[in-house]
Protein backbone atom coordinates (compact mmCIF):
# COMPACT_ATOMS: atom_id res chain seq x y z
CA UNK A 1 0.00 0.00 0.00
CA UNK A 2 1.87 3.13 -1.44
CA UNK A 3 -1.07 5.59 0.38
CA UNK A 4 -3.21 7.84 -1.09
CA UNK A 5 -1.86 9.74 -4.18
CA UNK A 6 -1.49 13.57 -2.83
CA UNK A 7 -3.17 16.22 -5.07
CA UNK A 8 -0.98 18.44 -6.88
CA UNK A 9 -1.28 21.90 -4.66
CA UNK A 10 -0.20 25.35 -6.56
CA UNK A 11 2.91 25.88 -4.62
CA UNK A 12 4.03 29.48 -5.53
CA UNK A 13 8.09 28.97 -4.87
CA UNK A 14 7.54 26.43 -7.40
CA UNK A 15 7.18 28.67 -10.32
CA UNK A 16 10.22 29.07 -12.65
CA UNK A 17 10.26 33.18 -12.29
CA UNK A 18 9.51 32.60 -8.03
CA UNK A 19 11.62 32.80 -5.42
CA UNK A 20 10.05 31.84 -1.99
CA UNK A 21 7.70 33.73 0.36
CA UNK A 22 10.11 34.87 3.17
CA UNK A 23 7.04 35.92 5.43
CA UNK A 24 5.84 32.29 4.97
CA UNK A 25 9.53 31.22 5.64
CA UNK A 26 9.41 33.20 9.04
CA UNK A 27 5.84 31.96 9.72
CA UNK A 28 6.46 28.56 9.41
CA UNK A 29 10.08 28.32 11.07
CA UNK A 30 7.41 29.70 14.13
CA UNK A 31 5.41 26.64 13.14
CA UNK A 32 8.21 24.11 13.35
CA UNK A 33 9.46 25.93 16.50
CA UNK A 34 6.41 25.85 18.40
CA UNK A 35 4.59 22.08 17.38
CA UNK A 36 6.80 19.74 15.44
CA UNK A 37 10.19 20.58 17.05
CA UNK A 38 8.63 19.02 20.16
CA UNK A 39 9.77 15.61 18.76
CA UNK A 40 11.58 16.31 15.17
CA UNK A 41 15.12 17.50 14.95
CA UNK A 42 16.43 19.29 11.75
CA UNK A 43 20.21 18.24 12.37
CA UNK A 44 21.32 20.17 9.24
CA UNK A 45 20.16 23.32 9.83
CA UNK A 46 22.11 25.98 11.75
CA UNK A 47 21.06 28.80 13.34
CA UNK A 48 23.25 30.62 10.83
CA UNK A 49 21.46 29.02 7.75
CA UNK A 50 17.74 31.46 9.30
CA UNK A 51 19.87 34.71 8.99
CA UNK A 52 18.69 36.40 5.50
CA UNK A 53 16.08 34.04 5.37
CA UNK A 54 13.27 34.17 7.86
CA UNK A 55 14.95 36.45 10.62
CA UNK A 56 17.45 39.20 11.04
CA UNK A 57 21.11 37.95 12.50
CA UNK A 58 20.13 39.98 15.34
CA UNK A 59 16.82 37.84 16.01
CA UNK A 60 18.49 34.46 15.21
CA UNK A 61 21.70 35.20 17.70
CA UNK A 62 19.02 35.82 20.22
CA UNK A 63 17.02 32.93 19.37
CA UNK A 64 20.04 30.85 19.43
CA UNK A 65 21.07 31.64 22.70
CA UNK A 66 17.84 30.69 24.03
CA UNK A 67 18.71 27.26 23.94
CA UNK A 68 22.09 25.49 25.67
CA UNK A 69 24.92 24.11 24.36
CA UNK A 70 27.56 21.60 25.05
CA UNK A 71 31.12 22.71 24.59
CA UNK A 72 34.61 22.14 26.24
CA UNK A 73 37.13 20.97 27.30
CA UNK A 74 38.00 24.05 29.14
CA UNK A 75 41.21 24.96 31.03
CA UNK A 76 40.49 22.61 33.45
CA UNK A 77 39.34 19.39 30.99
CA UNK A 78 35.96 20.30 32.26
CA UNK A 79 33.03 20.29 29.53
CA UNK A 80 30.82 22.87 29.64
CA UNK A 81 27.36 24.51 29.12
CA UNK A 82 27.15 27.32 27.19
CA UNK A 83 24.01 29.76 25.33
CA UNK A 84 23.66 29.36 21.27
CA UNK A 85 25.76 30.62 18.41
CA UNK A 86 24.63 31.73 14.97
CA UNK A 87 27.88 28.09 14.35
CA UNK A 88 25.23 25.90 16.27
CA UNK A 89 22.86 23.34 14.44
CA UNK A 90 18.98 23.52 15.46
CA UNK A 91 18.63 22.03 18.88
CA UNK A 92 17.34 18.38 19.16
CA UNK A 93 14.46 17.32 20.88
CA UNK A 94 15.93 13.57 22.56
CA UNK A 95 19.43 12.40 23.13
CA UNK A 96 19.60 9.94 20.53
CA UNK A 97 17.05 7.57 18.36
CA UNK A 98 16.16 5.12 20.91
CA UNK A 99 14.84 7.99 23.52
CA UNK A 100 12.99 9.62 20.59
CA UNK A 101 11.62 6.02 19.52
CA UNK A 102 10.70 5.20 23.64
CA UNK A 103 8.78 8.64 23.64
CA UNK A 104 6.65 7.90 20.63
CA UNK A 105 5.40 4.44 21.30
CA UNK A 106 8.42 2.85 19.19
CA UNK A 107 7.85 5.13 16.23
CA UNK A 108 10.94 6.71 15.12
CA UNK A 109 10.34 10.84 13.94
CA UNK A 110 12.36 11.75 11.03
CA UNK A 111 14.82 14.15 11.33
CA UNK A 112 13.08 16.80 9.15
CA UNK A 113 16.16 18.83 7.20
CA UNK A 114 15.59 16.80 3.90
CA UNK A 115 12.22 15.43 4.21
CA UNK A 116 10.52 17.36 1.74
CA UNK A 117 13.32 15.82 -1.07
CA UNK A 118 12.82 12.38 0.95
CA UNK A 119 9.23 11.56 0.35
CA UNK A 120 7.89 10.77 -2.62
CA UNK A 121 4.98 13.75 -3.45
CA UNK A 122 7.64 16.11 -2.20
CA UNK A 123 6.09 19.43 -0.42
CA UNK A 124 2.47 17.63 -1.85
CA UNK A 125 2.60 14.78 0.73
CA UNK A 126 3.82 16.92 3.36
CA UNK A 127 0.83 19.19 3.15
CA UNK A 128 -1.61 16.65 2.81
CA UNK A 129 -0.04 14.25 5.56
CA UNK A 130 -0.55 16.72 8.24
CA UNK A 131 -4.34 17.53 6.98
CA UNK A 132 -4.86 14.50 5.90
CA UNK A 133 -6.02 12.76 9.53
CA UNK A 134 -9.69 10.80 9.33
CA UNK A 135 -11.74 8.49 10.54
CA UNK A 136 -10.66 4.75 9.16
CA UNK A 137 -12.79 3.59 6.57
CA UNK A 138 -15.27 0.90 7.70
CA UNK A 139 -13.67 -2.48 8.75
CA UNK A 140 -10.02 -0.93 8.79
CA UNK A 141 -8.71 -0.79 12.16
CA UNK A 142 -5.92 0.74 13.55
CA UNK A 143 -3.35 -0.66 16.12
CA UNK A 144 -3.54 1.14 19.74
CA UNK A 145 -1.29 4.51 19.56
CA UNK A 146 -1.71 4.02 15.79
CA UNK A 147 -3.68 6.85 13.75
CA UNK A 148 -5.31 6.89 10.76
CA UNK A 149 -3.91 8.24 7.86
CA UNK A 150 -4.81 7.90 4.08
CA UNK A 151 -1.61 9.91 2.62
CA UNK A 152 0.89 7.55 4.93
CA UNK A 153 1.68 4.07 3.26
CA UNK A 154 0.03 1.46 4.81
CA UNK A 155 -2.54 4.06 6.41
CA UNK A 156 -1.14 3.72 9.80
CA UNK A 157 1.29 6.37 11.44
CA UNK A 158 2.47 6.95 14.67
CA UNK A 159 2.31 10.23 14.79
CA UNK A 160 -0.57 11.85 16.26
CA UNK A 161 -2.83 15.27 14.39
CA UNK A 162 -0.87 18.08 15.58
CA UNK A 163 -1.91 21.12 13.56
CA UNK A 164 -5.39 22.46 14.27
CA UNK A 165 -6.72 25.97 13.96
CA UNK A 166 -5.11 28.30 15.98
CA UNK A 167 -2.54 26.31 17.74
CA UNK A 168 0.17 28.58 16.62
CA UNK A 169 -0.29 32.87 17.18
CA UNK A 170 1.12 34.19 14.05
CA UNK A 171 2.50 38.24 14.55
CA UNK A 172 1.80 39.40 11.19
CA UNK A 173 -1.98 38.87 11.58
CA UNK A 174 -1.67 36.07 8.98
CA UNK A 175 -5.18 33.64 9.79
CA UNK A 176 -4.39 30.54 12.00
CA UNK A 177 -6.27 28.03 10.57
CA UNK A 178 -4.52 24.43 10.27
CA UNK A 179 -4.20 24.63 6.74
CA UNK A 180 -2.18 27.60 6.71
CA UNK A 181 -0.30 26.44 9.44
CA UNK A 182 0.46 23.38 7.63
CA UNK A 183 0.77 25.33 3.95
CA UNK A 184 3.66 27.63 5.81
CA UNK A 185 5.55 24.97 7.82
CA UNK A 186 5.75 23.13 4.61
CA UNK A 187 7.21 25.54 2.63
CA UNK A 188 9.76 26.07 5.77
CA UNK A 189 10.76 22.46 5.25
CA UNK A 190 11.27 22.59 1.50
CA UNK A 191 13.34 25.58 2.03
CA UNK A 192 15.35 23.57 4.53
CA UNK A 193 15.24 20.98 1.69
CA UNK A 194 15.92 23.08 -1.34
CA UNK A 195 17.90 25.96 -0.04
CA UNK A 196 19.50 26.39 -2.99
CA UNK A 197 16.20 26.96 -5.24
CA UNK A 198 16.79 30.80 -5.66
CA UNK A 199 19.32 30.82 -6.60
CA UNK A 200 19.50 28.12 -8.75
CA UNK A 201 16.63 30.05 -10.61
CA UNK A 202 18.54 33.10 -10.93
CA UNK A 203 21.56 31.49 -12.00
CA UNK A 204 19.38 29.32 -14.93
CA UNK A 205 17.75 33.24 -15.84
CA UNK A 206 21.13 34.66 -16.48
CA UNK A 207 22.03 31.68 -18.51
CA UNK A 208 19.05 31.57 -20.63
CA UNK A 209 19.74 35.38 -21.35
CA UNK A 210 23.88 35.42 -21.80
CA UNK A 211 23.01 31.91 -24.39
CA UNK A 212 20.46 33.92 -26.05
CA UNK A 213 22.67 37.08 -26.54
CA UNK A 214 25.28 34.69 -27.80
CA UNK A 215 23.66 32.66 -30.16
CA UNK A 216 22.29 36.05 -31.73
CA UNK A 217 25.40 37.23 -32.54
CA UNK A 218 26.36 33.89 -33.54
CA UNK A 219 23.71 33.91 -36.00
CA UNK A 220 24.50 37.44 -36.96
CA UNK A 221 28.16 37.04 -37.61
CA UNK A 222 27.39 34.00 -39.84
CA UNK A 223 24.64 35.32 -42.40
CA UNK A 224 27.64 38.44 -42.53
CA UNK A 225 30.31 36.29 -43.50
CA UNK A 226 28.54 34.84 -45.76
CA UNK A 227 26.36 37.64 -47.30
CA UNK A 228 28.42 38.24 -50.72
CA UNK A 229 28.01 34.34 -51.51
CA UNK A 230 24.92 34.05 -53.70
C1 LIG B 1 6.57 11.28 11.20
C2 LIG B 1 6.15 15.96 9.95
C3 LIG B 1 4.85 17.04 14.50
C4 LIG B 1 5.96 12.52 15.85
C5 LIG B 1 6.53 12.45 10.46
C6 LIG B 1 6.79 12.56 9.04
C7 LIG B 1 6.68 13.87 8.71
C8 LIG B 1 6.33 14.60 9.90
C9 LIG B 1 6.85 14.48 7.32
C10 LIG B 1 7.22 11.43 8.12
C11 LIG B 1 6.09 10.64 7.53
C12 LIG B 1 6.69 9.62 6.60
O1 LIG B 1 7.53 8.82 7.03
O2 LIG B 1 6.36 9.64 5.40
C13 LIG B 1 5.76 16.65 11.08
C14 LIG B 1 5.49 18.07 11.10
C15 LIG B 1 5.09 18.36 12.36
C16 LIG B 1 5.14 17.14 13.14
C17 LIG B 1 5.68 19.01 9.91
C18 LIG B 1 4.61 19.69 12.90
C19 LIG B 1 3.67 20.38 12.23
C20 LIG B 1 5.06 15.92 15.27
C21 LIG B 1 4.93 15.86 16.69
C22 LIG B 1 5.22 14.58 17.06
C23 LIG B 1 5.57 13.84 15.88
C24 LIG B 1 4.54 17.05 17.58
C25 LIG B 1 5.26 13.96 18.45
C26 LIG B 1 4.29 14.25 19.38
C27 LIG B 1 6.19 11.78 14.70
C28 LIG B 1 6.48 10.37 14.68
C29 LIG B 1 6.64 10.00 13.33
C30 LIG B 1 6.47 11.21 12.55
C31 LIG B 1 6.56 9.45 15.89
C32 LIG B 1 6.94 8.61 12.77
C33 LIG B 1 5.63 7.97 12.36
C34 LIG B 1 5.73 6.57 11.82
O3 LIG B 1 6.77 6.23 11.22
O4 LIG B 1 4.77 5.82 12.01
N1 LIG B 1 6.25 13.72 10.96
N2 LIG B 1 5.55 16.13 12.34
N3 LIG B 1 5.47 14.68 14.81
N4 LIG B 1 6.20 12.27 13.43
FE1 LIG B 1 5.83 14.17 12.88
Amino acid sequence: DNGLHPPHWPWDYNKPWATFDHAALRRGYQVYREVCAACHSMDYIYWRNLVGVSHTEEEVKAMAAEYEYQDGPDENGDMFMRPGKLSDPMPRPYVNDNAARKANGGALPPDLSCIVRARHGDADYIFSLLLGYCEPPAGVTVREGLHYNPYFPGGAIGMARSLYDEVVEYEDGTPNNASQLAKDVTQFLAWASYPEQDQRKKFGFKTIGITAMILTLAIWWKRFKWSHVK
